[in-house]
């Protein structure tokens, strides 16, 4: 079976109204943030304050999170390589379908290969896409381990569990490296939104 879009006959169809127009009716970039890292790192914190601190800024954003996509529209996948793969792509297309919507899209996956995040900072565009690596060693994740998670892994009753059984691939160039075991998660959110004004007043 071939996957050409010719063969299947579907035509992509523009709209009249496009990115910019949409930027510029919120005032703001339409850009995602693509928080990675282990379990228990601070990925979910950290975009849960974020966002609370767009508001106040008059931001439009929205968050997508792992545990929680997997409730609905990823709630057929597991935790092979091949299922966090399928996961990783269809929330890249959905949080590249977000920033074209203008929002500033919070991202956090473990998303542990770097293959299918470069696919989603290919299809949000090098220019919206902000890589953040928020690290903190497999050790102190397991310490904190906030949902007894680390422990099943250890006793064997998780199977592929990232950073025990299963490998995270560190970025190698990310936009900004937040690492919980030194920084406050409000000076990790403070971070990451002095980095966006930095890309906003660039562009
Ligand atoms: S990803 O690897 O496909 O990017 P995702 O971020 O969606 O993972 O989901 C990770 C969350 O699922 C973890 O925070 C944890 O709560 C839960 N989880 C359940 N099983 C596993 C597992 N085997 N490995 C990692 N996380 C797991």
């Amino acid at each position: 079976m071939s996957n050409s879009n010719d063969e299947k006959n579907i035509t992509w169809h523009s709209g009249k109204v496009g990115y910019t127009d949409r930027c510029q009716q919120l005032d703001q970039k339409g850009i995602v943030i693509w928080f990675t890292g282990l379990s228990g790192a601070g990925k979910s914190t950290i975009a849960v304050e974020l966002e609370k601190e767009l508001l106040k800024l008059g931001k439009v954003s929205y968050r997508l999170d792992g545990d929680n996509m997997r409730h609905g529209l990823n709630s057929d996948l597991g935790f092979s390589a091949e299922d966090r793969n399928e996961n990783i792509r269809r929330i890249a297309e959905v949080a590249t379908l977000f920033k074209d919507a203008g929002l500033i899209t919070l991202a956090s996956f473990i998303s542990p290969y770097r293959k299918m995040r470069d696919f989603a900072r290919e299809r949000a565009g090098d220019d919206n896409f902000i890589e953040v690596f928020v690290k903190a060693d497999v050790e102190i994740c397991a310490q904190r381990d906030p949902k007894g998670l680390y422990e099943m892994a250890k006793k064997g009753e998780i199977n592929n569990f990232t950073g025990i059984s299963a490998p995270y691939e560190e970025p190698i160039d990310p936009e900004l490296v937040i690492d919980t075991t030194e920084l406050s998660i409000e000076e990790s959110v403070k971070e990451v939104l002095s980095y966006i004004e930095f890309k906003e007043s660039k562009s």
